[in-house]
């Protein structure tokens, strides 16, 4: 039998135009733009209109990836929408992107393991993409999580922005993809991420309106701790699979949650800092948008090229991690690049590729 691989042909992100700077949260918060700056790197983050919802950016995004494939969704196979701030708690969030998107009765699922939630999708794709299973997959990593922060507490509100990022995985037979991963979860720590109510273990009411405990809940420092220390042996499994070494990695893409974390795991894990794409200061911490929306934004501007070897790196809720080896599309391609097309065009904040 014919081994199966899968090109990463579109992509696409969505972030809503409304910015919200350090300095406005100064007038609402006992906070710094310094603080934030110097303990994060974080400067804005963009924040959804009222007329905006976790499905509806997730669609934006979507379309564009799918626009980038030129492949119509009525070709898709299955959608993964990974998300942990869905428009409801049921109907999943994936059935809502599917029925916008495509009158066939498709697969779609939604992959709740918070910031991580992307990267554990795009692995997800990737089985049904080898087994023969699937051949055109949608991958969507969509966080509106400022609807379910705490904007009293300043040591969780100041770090999220809201976004949507989409990736088109399609078979083929030229030898590309996803490399290596390694996909893990400390279950036993999942206190430090957490919304303490609003689930069966603690239903809404009106004592948790009062104790505000529906909002996400961190403890920093732990889940600081955490992030430093598994992303370098994450990163070593992930290659080891993939049979290749650091230095074969073009481009290191970190989940963006704070400067501190990605300066550490660049000196842990040896690589120059130059090589991590960095863009926590414009859209803070989006959870699982936060790979997508760096990728798609740097194949725009052409930093990232679509035959790169590429290290996607996250960490989050759960607590759970996912690191992945991927080279979107086959070296054949290179000669008539994409990214040598590639231009930030389109409606709003909507990355779309010609
Ligand atoms: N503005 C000003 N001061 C703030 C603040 C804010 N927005 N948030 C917290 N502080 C204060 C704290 O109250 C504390 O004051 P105290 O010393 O008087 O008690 C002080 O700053 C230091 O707090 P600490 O939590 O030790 O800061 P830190 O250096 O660990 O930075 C985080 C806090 C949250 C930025 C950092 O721990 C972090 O990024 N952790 C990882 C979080 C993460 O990645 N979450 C997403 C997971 S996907």
């Amino acid at each position: 039998m014919t081994r199966l691989y899968g090109a990463i042909t579109g992509w696409g992100a969505y972030v809503p135009p409304h910015i919200v700077t350090n300095h406005d949260l100064e007038a609402t918060l006992d906070t710094s733009d310094e603080w934030i700056v110097q303990r994060t790197g974080i400067r804005q983050r963009h924040i959804a209109g009222a007329d905006e919802t976790t499905s509806t950016m997730a669609i934006k995004a979507s379309l564009a990836a799918l626009a980038q494939a030129n492949l119509p969704a009525t070709e898709l196979d299955l959608i993964l929408v990974a998300t942990s701030s869905p428009d409801y708690f049921t109907p999943p969030a994936s059935s809502l992107v599917q029925a916008a998107l495509t009158p066939h009765h498709i697969p779609a699922m939604t992959i709740v393991t918070g910031c991580t939630g992307f990267v554990y999708a795009l692995v997800t794709a990737y089985q049904f993409i080898q087994a023969g299973v699937y051949r055109n997959i949608l991958v969507v990593g969509v966080e509106l999580l400022s609807r379910f922060l705490d904007w009293r507490d300043r040591s969780t509100c100041v770090l999220f922005g809201d976004a949507a990022g989409a990736v088109v995985v399609q078979a083929t037979e030229q030898p590309c993809g996803l490399q290596g991963y390694d996909l893990g979860s400390d279950g036993a720590n999942c206190q430090h991420i957490i919304m303490p109510a609003g689930g069966s273990a603690r239903p809404f009411g009106p004592d948790v309106l009062d104790e505000r405990s529906h909002y996400i809940r961190m403890n920093g420092r732990e889940v600081f701790k955490f992030a430093t220390r598994i992303f370098a042996p994450a990163s070593e499994r992930a290659l080891r699979m993939a049979g290749k070494c650091i230095d074969d990695i073009d481009w290191v893409i970190p989940h963006q949650a704070n400067l501190r974390i990605i300066q550490a795991a660049a000196k842990d894990m040896g690589v120059p800092l130059e090589r991590f794409i960095v863009n926590i200061d414009r859209y803070a911490n989006t959870s699982a948008a936060s790979i997508p929306l760096a990728l798609a934004e740097n194949l725009a501007n052409g930093r990232i090229k679509p035959t790169d070897t590429l290290l996607l790196l996250s960490f989050g809720a759960g607590l759970t991690w996912a690191a992945a080896v991927v080279q979107m599309q086959p070296q054949l391609h290179s000669a008539q690049s994409l990214s040598e097309k590639s231009r930030r065009v389109g409606e709003g904040n909507v990355f779309v590729y010609p």
